[in-house]
């Protein structure tokens, strides 16, 4: 059997070959994650930006150095969780993930999170936060820890969408000290119950 450390470096070795979709074709170094398997919390942005892409490596650019600030404030150790995707090669322009690309890519994250086992998987954006809560708005559960089928979620704002809206900047701000207060047992996660059909938001 795999060790789990190789199952994620052949994920990784599948991305670095992949052409399931249109992105592999305009991208430098795809992007497929980074830290320890045995990370206990698993932040999952967007996509890869410009930098990123540069250096193969996620959160390295702007949002990156406010997220390395943003775990600094909240004591969380970079070096200690796994840093990854919705999707793994850059969108030109920077431009919002489409379905079929998410859909594409789904399989790399699910096998990531499978292997990684996380106590928590902190979503950043709403692409993110989606996977796990489709029908949700970001504005209303931001900040907020949710259990979905066993697993722990922490959804919240993607930090670029803090540097571009200085508004959201407390807000997320906020949201980290909220999750050092759930790393600290000082806040519970509610079952998330999803809302009816009828009642569901769709992004795309
Ligand atoms: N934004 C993301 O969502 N991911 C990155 O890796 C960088 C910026």
């Amino acid at each position: 059997m795999k060790s789990r450390e190789a199952a994620l470096e052949a994920i990784n070795q599948e991305i670095a070959h992949c052409t399931r979709c249109p992105l592999h074709a305009g991208r430098t170094y795809p992007v497929p994650g980074a830290g320890p398997v045995a990370a206990e919390i698993m932040f999952v942005g967007e996509a890869p930006g410009f930098y990123e892409d540069q250096k193969g490596m996620p959160f390295v650019g702007r949002s990156g150095q406010f997220l390395d600030e943003l775990l600094a404030g909240a004591k969380i150790d970079r070096q200690k969780v796994f840093v990854s995707n919705v999707i793994k090669c850059r969108p030109p322009g920077n431009r919002d993930p489409q379905p079929a690309e998410v859909e594409a890519c789904r399989g790399y994250l699910e096998r990531q999170i499978a292997i990684i086992q996380p106590e928590i998987i902190v979503t950043l954006g709403r692409h993110s936060m989606a996977r796990a809560f489709p029908s949700e708005k970001i504005s209303l559960v931001h900040g907020q820890p949710r259990r979905v089928a066993g697993q722990l979620y922490f959804p919240m704002y993607h930090p670029a969408a803090a540097l571009h809206r200085p508004s959201l900047r407390e807000a997320v701000e906020e949201d980290f000290r909220r999750l050092r207060a759930l790393l600290d047992g000082q806040l519970t996660a509610q079952e998330y119950q999803p809302a009816p059909k009828s009642e569901q938001l769709s992004f795309f």
